[in-house]
């Protein structure tokens, strides 16, 4: 629309201009025309009775008089007459115009002095009047009197005003039919090629060659899309020789890494991209304030640390809520933006949601009832109708937003966690060819608590409409089959360990989430510099050195650990001095009120045990409140002898694996908690019961008085696997399993 106006704007505004000037020349010149024609009849008229005013006037006639002025009543028009004696006083008038008596009228003496007839336009009442008077003279020239008529110049206006209207009406329908011609120009010289153009483009950008629009026109765009063709093909030539080599080389190594990655995807995937589906972006832009400047940054969140890796990797495109304030200054039109800022690797799409939706699904469904449901940490999930509905609503809003972006051909799709339980259905019901995986990152309960959930049939349905739901670990797969064995019509194949519901047949498989090599790398020049300044600052150079990385979160035992180390400072009392706590504490979901209570109790806790063992100069607990970026975390690694997870339930926690990566001269311990997934693999951690504290307090002593070769061994064997079983491994295995599948 903006590009019509733009076009016929001036047409317009040409053709208005001349429809004014030659208006306004027409309207002139006709008023000219009727006023002189008025002019003329009075003259005609008012000598016209001449000879009868000089009868009437010279025997002082009364009754002629009026006859005569009554004469000009009757006319259609307005018109008086009135006849003067010689001196200037009215003789006789015709009715209508009785109140011309009262005005005032200079001009008739002048008429008798100067025995001259005078026309003139003059103002009677509401109304202009054109009068014409005549000096009525003797024989010897004497002044008798005056005859006046008087003509109603308001028809004039009348029929200038017509037609004015007629030329405006006459513009209006001119410029209609100029808009409507635009409109039509402009859609078959712009707007459909333009348009064959851009579908040209959607259906050649999917792959969906064999259904291009024809547009080989000879013509500008013909040429154009001829041109796109040829390099589309000098493209595909190249991914083909790319992927052959690329299965050469997987069968030659044999630990993953990012390479071997992109060389199975291209060569499991072709031209394909992959989709990947999550509720927290990888890279989130917000403003800092007081400058009040976007920045970049990467939340905290262990699906960001285990998928960007992958995608970084391989590319493709990755869809998420766009969270951050400043998200939408750094979208294209199509909401979407090259990621990392600085190196595009990949495509990240931006879902918005308002604060109401994101109230009920993020806040209320999934945080305040599926994060519950499916931790064990006895806090009562809430569920609620209201955030179910919304949901479903966002479910359906990123199906749709996944669906626009796929491609003709068996598109594969990675859904991230319990934010999507209905993504699958949704995606499946327009796209039953789409391979489509759902890693569950948190612990899947069992089957009677998962069976309080009020919505337990849709979302295990919508779940089971996904080809491969994965887990952390073999016992929430368990989990998992015996809660859909107990809770719904289906049947379970424990060989194959599939679930088949409709006719349908879904793969339960665990894949243990790792990491990449992202934090046995060096640390940041400037990461370095703010961790020295924390050593200064807290006289860390003599003291052993406890690690606490996470989000506030009730899941993760921090109330536990604060306790576990005020009971080892007061069962060894020779630590006091000795032993700091860094606590990296990331607020997270705050507006939940469970989370923002935990805050206050976590606050208060610390600062009641500091203050119990403080001596002056040493404190124990160091709690830096606030979001680090990777960068940061890594040099505390490195600084930390060791580092304390002590989560009453995680699906796997991946800054167990992390520390491990950082310590690259096999130094350190870690103490973790055996509900986590990590446990099992990372047998060599000095596991814990964050709830056992008296135990939790020994398990912290043990650790730190570990010697130095048993370290050494520990932590070998853990880097030895976390080495393996990487991010890599475990990506290349879903996607391995998900293609053979569904023979992508
Ligand atoms: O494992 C669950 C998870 O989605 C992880 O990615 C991460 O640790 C956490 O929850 C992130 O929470 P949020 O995205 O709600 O901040």
């Amino acid at each position: 629309m903006k590009r019509i106006l733009l076009f016929i704007l001036p047409i317009l505004i040409i053709v208005t201009a001349a429809f004014v000037v030659f208006g306004t020349l027409q309207v002139r010149s006709e008023e000219q025309k009727l006023m002189d024609e008025l002019k003329r009849k009075a003259k005609a008229v008012a000598e016209g009775i001449d000879l009868s005013a000089k009868y009437i006037l010279l025997h002082n006639d009364l009754r002629g008089a009026k006859a005569l002025v009554e004469k000009f009543q009757a006319r259609e028009r307005l018109q008086g007459c009135v006849l003067y004696d010689n001196e200037g006083q009215i003789f006789a008038i015709t009715s209508r115009f009785a109140d011309w008596r009262e005005k005032e009228k200079p001009y008739i003496r002048d008429i008798l002095a100067e025995k001259r007839p005078r026309g003139e336009l003059e103002k009677f009442k509401e109304y202009s009047v054109y009068t014409y008077a005549v000096p009525i003279l003797d024989d010897e020239d004497n002044v008798l009197g005056i005859a006046e008529v008087i003509y109603d110049t308001s028809f004039v206006f009348a029929t200038l005003t017509e037609l004015w209207e007629r030329i405006n009406v006459t513009l209006i329908i001119l410029v209609f039919c100029i808009l409507i011609i635009a409109f039509f120009i402009q859609r078959q010289i712009f707007t459909l090629p333009v348009q064959r153009l851009t579908e040209w483009f959607t259906h050649f950008q999917k792959g969906e060659t064999d259904e291009l629009p024809s547009i080989r026109g000879k013509d500008e765009l013909g040429k154009l899309a001829s041109e796109v063709e040829q390099v589309a093909l000098n493209l595909r030539v190249a991914r083909r020789a790319i992927s052959d080599e690329a299965s050469a080389r997987i069968r030659k190594e044999d630990i993953w890494t990012e390479a071997r990655l992109r060389d199975l995807i291209r060569a499991k995937l072709g031209d394909n991209a992959l989709f990947v589906v999550s509720n927290r972006e990888p890279y989130m832009h917000v403003t800092v304030e007081p400058a009040g400047k976007p920045k970049c940054i990467r939340p905290a969140s262990g699906v960001v640390t285990a998928i960007n890796p992958i995608l970084y990797a391989c590319g493709g495109v990755w869809v998420a809520h766009g969270s951050g304030d400043a998200d939408r200054q750094f979208t294209n039109s199509k909401n979407k933006l090259g990621v990392p800022p600085e190196d595009n690797r990949y495509i990240l799409k931006r879902v918005w949601l308002d604060k109401e939706e994101e109230a009920g699904y993020y806040y209320g469904f999934a945080n305040e009832g599926l994060w519950p449901l499916c931790h064990i940490t006895h806090t009562r999930p809430a569920f609620r109708e209201a955030d179910w509905q919304m949901y479903k609503k966002v479910n359906q809003k990123f199906a749709d937003s996944v669906l626009e972006e796929l491609p003709k051909k068996s598109p594969l799709i990675f859904i991230q966690d319990y934010h999507f339980t209905l993504l699958g259905k949704m995606i499946k019901e327009k796209r039953p060819d789409a391979a489509i995986a759902l890693f569950w990152h948190i612990p899947w309960p069992n089957h009677e608590v998962f069976s309080i959930c009020p919505y337990q049939q849709e979302i295990l349905d919508g779940m089971l409409a996904c080809d491969i739901i994965g887990f952390h670990v073999p016992y929430h797969c368990n989990n998992f089959l015996e809660t859909a064995n107990r809770l719904l019509e289906c049947r379970i194949d424990t060989e194959k360990s599939s679930i088949i519901r409709s006719g349908k047949e879904t793969f339960i498989r665990s894949f243990p989430i790792s990491i990449d090599t992202h934090f046995s790398d060096k640390a940041s020049a400037e990461s370095q510099d703010y961790i020295n300044t924390i050593r200064g600052e807290y006289a860390l150079n003599d003291k052993i050195i406890a690690l606490g990385v996470e989000r506030i979160d009730y899941t993760k035992g921090i109330i536990e650990r604060v306790l576990a180390i005020d009971r080892f400072l007061e069962k060894y009392p020779q630590y006091r001095n000795k032993f700091v706590f860094i606590h990296l504490a990331a607020p997270s979901r705050t507006h939940i009120k469970r989370y923002h209570d935990l805050v206050s109790e976590i606050d208060e806790l610390v600062e009641r045990i500091n203050w119990k063992h403080f001596d002056g100069a040493w404190k124990p607990i160091i709690y830096l409140k606030r979001h680090f970026s990777a960068d940061e975390i890594k040099p505390f690694y490195a600084l930390a002898d060791l580092c304390i997870v002590s989560s009453l339930h995680d699906g796997m926690n991946l800054v167990a694996k992390e520390y491990i990566s950082a310590r690259k001269d096999s130094s350190g311990a870690l103490v973790l908690s055996r509900f986590t997934g990590a446990a099992r693999e990372l047998t060599d951690a000095v596991q814990i019961n964050p709830y056992a504290i008296e135990d939790f307090a020994d398990k912290i002593k043990f650790a730190i008085e570990m010697p130095p070769d048993e370290k050494q061994r520990r932590m070998r064997n853990m880097r030895d696997i976390v080495r393996e079983n990487n991010i890599y491994r475990w990506a290349a295995s879903i996607i391995t399993e998900l293609t053979a599948l569904t023979k992508v």
